[in-house]
């Protein structure tokens, strides 16, 4: 397959080398800002690309929505196969960009735009195919996870630790997106998306990230035996999903707890197969680049346009229902509460309006 690949940051250079050892593929044009002295065709627009017909397929690296949703979209209707790690440009336009590669019978994959190298999307695409998904869940974002393990296991402050995640090529362009929980919460969408063939909205997901959390957070929860984590949750129920991104608290001896650095550590429930779960590397350029490789190559082996190509239904996320146990922190004193997910998250906003860094968390296995 002839590739035209958009971007050469870290994960774009990545994909490149890995490239170069797989015979069935070839990148024919590079789309760069800069001359990169490569031995493909270098191009500066998209138009050539596109243009292209020896190009069958086009692998986006470059990130954001626009003109990432453009080229996308673009390529599709020209009729080219589309691999992107982009999380957001998917999640954003997730309806049209699965329908447009139905409707020109071409594939689109972004197996990497969630769990970084593991092949997490894939497997709920072949499992959904056949067992029944209940619910997903788990660590999905690198960069809280390095923030969160090290500041347990070192004396180093949160500002100091954004900027090491920042350095070892993990955070977004805009960090914000990975410490206030939305790459999460796009994350949690294509999975859940995926998982129970619905159309999940990012906005209808309450999200609440870590940028509150302080040094005195993390010693209530070791005290307690317990680990700080910013988990992600999807479950379906009838007609209806619940759904949240909130700071969360496992005991030590889980493998959410013991899941430290940049690692992801995601689990599905199925009903027939039951729990399933998947850890490694979340974020960085080689393991991303290798779920971009694995796209391509499964592409190139013949693949349906969607992961699962079944019909999708417009679930509403609706998190009333069960009660479960939460943990309020304002102005340093620490509550625990019996609620649904609903009432937590509401109370939480009026909380916020007296102590703007207060804190909600959700404590899985209750108060121990
Ligand atoms: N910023 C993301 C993370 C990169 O930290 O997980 C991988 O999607």
């Amino acid at each position: 397959m002839q590739i035209g690949l958009l971007g050469y940051g870290t994960v774009g250079k990545a994909f490149y080398a890995l490239c170069e050892e797989q015979p069935s593929l070839t990148v024919k044009s590079l789309l760069t800002r800069r001359p990169r002295g490569l031995p493909c065709q270098e191009v500066d627009s998209f138009d050539p690309i596109r243009n292209d017909p020896e190009v069958d397929l086009v692998v986006e690296l470059i990130g954001g929505i626009h003109p990432a949703y453009e080229y996308i979209a673009s390529a599709l209707r020209a009729k080219k196969h589309v691999v992107t790690a982009n999380k957001a440009v998917v999640c954003a336009y997730y309806r049209e960009l699965v329908d447009l590669a139905a409707k020109n019978g071409v594939c689109l994959r972004c197996t990497a735009g969630a769990g970084g190298g593991i092949p997490w999307l894939s497997s709920i695409g072949r499992i959904a195919r056949m067992d029944s998904i209940t619910a997903v869940e788990g660590i999905l974002n690198g960069t809280t996870n390095y923030i969160l393990s090290e500041m347990t296991s070192r004396n180093a402050s949160y500002a100091e630790l954004l900027k090491e995640a920042q350095q070892l090529g993990y955070a977004e362009a805009d960090p914000t997106d990975d410490v206030e929980g939305y790459d999460a919460r796009r994350k949690l969408v294509l999975s859940a998306n995926l998982a129970f063939s619905a159309l999940i909205k990012e906005q209808d997901i309450p999200c609440i990230g870590i940028s509150h959390m302080t040094v005195a957070d993390i010693a209530w929860a070791r005290e307690r035996g317990l680990v700080w984590k910013l988990n992600a949750r999807a479950e379906k129920k009838e007609g209806s999903v619940t759904a949240f991104v909130c700071p969360t608290l496992f005991p030590a001896s889980t493998p959410e707890a013991q899941s430290n650095g940049s690692a992801n550590l995601v689990s599905l429930y199925a009903k027939r197969i039951g729990k399933q779960s998947f850890f490694g590397a979340g974020a960085g350029g080689w393991p991303t680049a290798s779920n971009v490789l694995a796209d391509c190559l499964d592409i190139s082996a013949g693949a349906s346009a969607f992961y699962s190509d079944r019909p999708t239904t417009p679930l509403s996320v609706d998190n009333n229902g069960e009660q479960k146990t939460w943990l309020f922190r304002s102005y340093g004193h620490y509550t625990v509460r019996r609620e649904t997910a609903a009432e937590a998250l509401e109370a939480y906003g009026a909380v916020s309006e007296a102590d703007p860094r207060a804190l909600l968390a959700y404590l899985p296995y209750g108060m121990l």
